[in-house]
């Protein structure tokens, strides 16, 4: 997709990945960008460019409120960034119901909701682009509700390559662990440790961004996951013995 005067909209705009990606967007000519997260005090106008809007997409209600925005704002959406997420660092042990579907409805529920969404606003072009994760392939102990949630999600896109109607592309990202406030954010902690291997936040918005443009159906930002990912496809004992090692590491921290 040729990102110049596309309408766009990126969710969890407000740090991390999405904010960044906003930097990297705003720089491209006539865009019109709704940036979205919770609180939208710190986003960045750029110039009239972006428009942040408040919002909590975890609940259908939000997004409906979020499309109609949209549409007030810039008509149909040329591309949609459905970034929004957030992970448990955890020991699970206490059944609750509410805390499971806290997380799905962020990162399973809300994607494909939003999926839906784009779908019904017709046959124009428009992508789709969805930050998974590298744990949704890789088994994160301490992580199974946010792996689980990522997982799932990753297995509907897949499915629904086979469904989806021809005016809509759908991309996939997959950053292994990224140097935003997310795991402290899981944890509630200062200086969470992060899984191996890490990356900057720079070199997965670009990633990102690059894989728009080439119309990819996945993106795996980091070059480490590259080449891991086909060995542990071809040697599962290789990534048993990666999730023994964070099991190790974790286990110890959350002590
Ligand atoms: N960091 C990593 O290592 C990593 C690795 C792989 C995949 N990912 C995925 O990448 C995405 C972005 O992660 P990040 O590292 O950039 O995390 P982050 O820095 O914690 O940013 C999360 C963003 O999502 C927004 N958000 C959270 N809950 C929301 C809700 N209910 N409604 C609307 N916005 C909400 C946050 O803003 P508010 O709190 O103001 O709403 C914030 O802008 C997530 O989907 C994450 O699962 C991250």
């Amino acid at each position: 997709m040729n990102l110049t005067n596309k309408k766009i909209i990126v969710t969890g705009a407000s740090s991390g990945i999405g904010k960044e990606l906003l930097f990297l967007l705003a720089a491209y000519q006539g865009v019109r960008i709704i940036a979205v997260a919770r609180g939208v005090e710190q986003i960045d106008t750029f110039w009239g460019k972006v428009i942040p809007f408040a919002c909590d997409v975890s609940s259908p209600e939000g997004i409906d409120a979020l499309f109609t925005f949209a549409q007030q704002t810039f008509g149909n959406t040329d591309l949609f960034i459905a970034n929004a997420g957030f992970a448990y660092i955890e020991k699970l042990d206490e059944a609750d119901w509410k805390h499971i579907e806290d997380i799905f409805s962020l990162n399973t529920f809300s994607p494909i909701y939003t999926l839906q969404k784009l779908i019904q606003e017709g046959n124009s072009e428009k992508n789709f682009v969805c930050t998974v994760s590298a744990a949704a392939i890789v088994s994160l102990p301490a992580y199974a509700l946010y792996c689980s949630s990522k997982s799932a999600l990753r297995h509907f896109i897949n499915t629904y390559r086979y469904e989806k109607p021809a005016n809509l592309h759908i991309t996939t990202v997959y950053p292994v662990a990224t140097r935003t406030g997310f795991f402290d954010k899981a944890t509630g902690k200062k200086a969470t440790p992060l899984p191996f291997p890490a990356q900057n936040v720079q070199i997965v918005a670009k990633a990102i961004i690059k894989g728009i443009e080439k119309n990819k159906k996945q993106v795996f930002p980091s070059f480490i996951f590259r080449v891991a990912y086909p060995l542990g496809r071809a040697f599962p004992f290789l990534f048993t013995i990666y999730s023994l090692l964070e099991k190790r590491k974790m286990s110890r921290w959350l002590k």
